[in-house]
């Protein structure tokens, strides 16, 4: 942990948000990514936390919602336990502001709000509450002092995930580099056609993210082949490999891009981060402004 993406410039990549040495709190309405797959273990909260770090190393100001009742993403980034007092959950059932709730981390310019285990029950508590499916939107959809709010979704299509899916411009798609990448797919992509017609005309893919992909299997390369045929353009040109020190960085309470910024691995995510605001710029070029909720 030598050096890290964010170097000596750092002072001056944040200086947007500084005035005669003064911090200013700068605040919009921020981009909201979501990261989904409602399978398990395809890299969505490792693309959450390095996305939104190789974001953050480029000057963004990013908050990361961890939406996931396992909490993978805050400890992560090495938010303890003892340091949460407002979480998601709070934000969502609380009203409690996403400025209460959100703590730095040691990565200049990124915050998360916290999981929290209250979430677990989230399901069952949100089918009885009013406006169930707009509880993030009317949290997160409003001004901030973030350029990106990057959400980490469980893995589920439950209603926490929709909650995700109705407050989000855009979705990340993680496939895993396996036998079964495509199997369910389809119901993730039905889903987001069916609250981007029901909840939130603005909702898209923003893109398809290969992840785990090992160079000496053929499989992950037939499998890398099969999903470009099946989403196009949708597949970003950048690939995860399979790297073990993207999985060692956690236990650390780091990002891998942190944690050893060399690594293939990080690599790839930062490469990401840079095709992200590539198709960034070109959604919002294209895009008619849409401002209210909905
Ligand atoms: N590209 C990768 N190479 C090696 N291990 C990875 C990679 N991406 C994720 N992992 C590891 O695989 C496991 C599942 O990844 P995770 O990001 O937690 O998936 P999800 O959030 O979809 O459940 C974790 O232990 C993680 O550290
Ligand atoms: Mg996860």
């Amino acid at each position: 942990m030598t050096r890290t993406p964010f170097g000596p410039s750092l002072s001056k990549k944040l200086s947007p948000d500084r005035e005669g040495g003064k911090p200013i709190t700068v605040t919009r309405i921020p981009r909201i990514l979501s990261v989904a797959n409602q399978k398990g273990g395809v890299g969505k909260t490792t693309t959450a936390v390095n996305l939104a770090t190789a974001l953050s190393a480029i000057g963004k100001q990013v908050l990361l919602v961890d939406l996931d009742p396992q909490g993978n993403a805050t400890t992560g980034l090495g938010v303890k336990r003892s340091d949460i007092q407002t979480s998601t959950y709070d934000v969502i059932f609380n009203e409690a502001h996403v400025a209460e709730g959100a703590i730095r981390t040691k990565v200049p310019g990124l915050a998360v709000l916290p999981s929290s285990i209250h979430l677990s029950g989230a399901e069952i508590e949100l089918v009885t509450t009013s406006r169930r499916e707009f509880r993030l939107q009317e949290a997160l959809r409003v001004p901030l002092p973030y350029d990106y709010v990057i959400i980490d979704c469980p893995p589920s299509l439950s209603l926490l995930t929709l909650n995700a899916l109705v407050a989000s411009d855009s979705i990340v798609v993680p496939l895993q580099c396996e036998f079964y990448a495509l199997e369910g797919l389809s119901h993730l992509v039905k889903t987001i056609e069916r609250v981007k017609k029901t909840f939130n005309p603005r909702l898209d893919i923003h893109g398809v993210l290969l992840t785990m992909y090992d160079k000496r299997n053929n499989l992950s390369g037939m499998v890398a082949q099969d999903v470009r045929e099946y989403f196009g353009d949708k597949v970003y040109k950048t690939i995860i490999p399979r790297n073990i020190r993207l999985s060692e960085a956690p236990s650390y309470g780091l990002p891998a891009i942190v944690y050893d910024m060399r690594c293939p691995g990080a690599r790839a995510y930062i490469h990401l981060a840079s095709e992200v605001i590539k198709r960034e710029r070109k959604i919002l070029k294209t895009s008619e402004p849409l401002t209210s909720a909905a």
